[in-house]
């Protein structure tokens, strides 16, 4: 077993060209469930899906098997906060769902998760969505040598605090590579020049979780699920980064350019 570093890796070219076939995997794998997400189709047929979709490519589901965990992807719908076990739940019109996977290609992981609109979804759940989003983006944005991840958690933070939203406090981002979740813990909170200093080479994920109502989260008894406490809408959108001599390069974008609900053929 490889321990965990205290300080984050390092990465070189090798790591680079490793991620980047991960990262597209990654983001082709959400690019390919996006058309099947409907009214009437369960969050285990999409995770069945997936979990083909990997063994096809060759892949692994990171998830499956990881601390128990029972499935290949999560489904977070609505009010749920992240890290939904896919199951017999039939997705219907209205909902809004994050679909977030990892898959291991070659020994190295992609994580990435975006938000779908089942049907129509109301103006409020798509607001919530799209500033999920650009929270994130501007997270990112913010990523360079000599940034620190202060500046990352702020540039979230007053963003999505600014529209009224809150940001959840209990999960964050997290380095990654060769393994799921590592050093450093990436907050989508902070304050400018706090926090680890950034250096090019560095992985981790950018991952905001935004809430309608209060930041507050409880874990279901499947020891799994995490809801709002309020049961308010709750979206989340991920992304795979590297830092860079000059910023920041995201492994996980989509090559049909699916970045924001709805996706589509356009
Ligand atoms: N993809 C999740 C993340 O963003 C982790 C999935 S592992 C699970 O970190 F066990 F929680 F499903
Ligand atoms: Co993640
Ligand atoms: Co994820």
């Amino acid at each position: 077993m490889l321990k965990h570093p205290e300080q984050p890796i390092i990465h070189g070219a090798d790591a680079f060209a490793a991620m980047r076939r991960a990262g597209r995997f990654t983001a082709d794998m959400l690019d390919y469930i996006t058309d099947l997400v409907k009214p009437g189709i369960t969050t285990g047929e999409i995770d069945r899906l997936c979990y083909e979709f990997h063994k096809k490519h060759g892949a692994t589901p990171g998830p499956l098997g990881f601390h128990g965990y029972p499935k290949s992807i999560c489904t977070s719908v609505n009010d749920v906060i992240c890290h939904g076990i896919p199951g017999s739940r039939v997705l219907k019109d209205g909902d809004i769902i994050n679909i977030d996977v990892t898959p291991i290609v070659d020994g190295w992981f992609g994580d990435s998760s975006r938000m779908f609109y089942v049907g129509n979804v109301s103006k409020q759940a798509r607001k919530l969505c799209e500033a999920t989003h650009e929270a994130m983006m501007r997270g990112i944005r913010a990523v360079k040598p000599g940034a620190t991840l202060g500046d990352v958690g702020h540039a979230i933070q007053s963003y999505a605090e600014g529209l009224g939203y809150s940001i959840v406090r209990d999960f964050g981002g997290h380095g990654i590579g060769r393994v799921m979740h590592t050093v450093p813990h990436v907050l989508h909170f902070g304050a400018p020049g706090k926090g680890l200093r950034l250096e090019a080479g560095m992985f981790f994920t950018v991952e905001p979780m935004l809430n309608i109502g209060g930041p507050e989260g409880k874990t279901l008894a499947d020891g799994w699920t995490v809801l709002t406490c309020d049961r308010s809408l709750s979206a989340q959108f991920e992304h795979t980064v590297a830092v860079t001599d000059t910023g920041y390069e995201i492994f996980t974008l989509s090559s049909k350019g699916y970045h924001l609900p709805p996706y589509g053929p356009g």
